[in-house]
């Protein structure tokens, strides 16, 4: 090959190799478009409302604490966009901590087991604790981890959940403070998730089954 020909040849291999990553791009911008007109026929509670919402409970939350320091309590995944908004509309000084609890994996209803893959970094004894907590359904989650959390005597421990779904209730538990009550829909978006996908949508909609 003359070094002609190879110099067109190599040209020729830059722009396919750059045609390819492009196109490429597009496939997966569309993609990403595709995805959220699909989920934003199915809104439920428009990001507005939320924001709206968790301005109210920071406020609340700062009043009912007022003079005292909190450790926020984040359940890892579905809560962490709901936290991290809500903690900047908290005017308290204030620690995060997290734990991660066994979910539903792919599937829409609970198992009704729930394990610990994570738990807290600090020693809650002594401490003002509040759990937040993306959604309530079953309540079997919040009831174990209330359970697990009070044996290690905080001196007081309260719950902040975005959503409540009472109808599936199958035990006793609620939260100090709500966002939204929601009817016996699966919902995902600000952080809630099916088979770990839209968690990053800023609003909540309902799944297509
Ligand atoms: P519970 O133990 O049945 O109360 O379920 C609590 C957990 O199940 C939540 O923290 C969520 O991770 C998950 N979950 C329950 N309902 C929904 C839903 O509608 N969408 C997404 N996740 C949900």
């Amino acid at each position: 090959m003359s070094k002609r020909m190879w110099y067109d040849s190599f040209i020729r291999s830059i722009i396919k190799f750059i045609g390819n990553f492009a196109e490429g791009a597009e496939i997966s911008t569309s993609r990403y478009r595709e995805y959220m007109e699909n989920t934003e026929k199915n809104i439920l509670l428009a990001e507005s409302d939320i924001q709206e919402k968790v301005k109210e409970l920071g406020k609340r939350i700062s009043k009912d604490y007022e003079g005292r320091e909190l450790l926020v309590v984040g359940i890892l995944k579905g809560a962490l966009i709901f936290m991290a908004d809500l903690v900047r509309n908290i005017s308290l000084p204030l620690t995060l901590d997290f734990m991660a609890v066994s979910s539903y994996g792919a599937s829409t209803t609970s198992s009704g087991v729930v394990r610990i893959l994570r738990d807290l970094e600090q020693d809650i004894y002594g401490k003002d604790v509040l759990i937040v907590e993306d959604i309530i359904d079953t309540g079997l989650t919040l009831n174990y981890l209330l359970a697990n959390l009070k044996s290690r005597q905080p001196r007081t421990l309260k719950i902040c959940s975005l959503l409540d779904k009472p109808t599936k209730r199958v035990v006793e538990v609620s939260p100090d403070y709500l966002g939204f009550e929601i009817p016996d829909l699966f919902v995902i978006g600000y952080g809630l998730d099916y088979a770990e996908q839209y968690r990053q949508l800023p609003y909540i909609a309902v799944l297509e089954e």
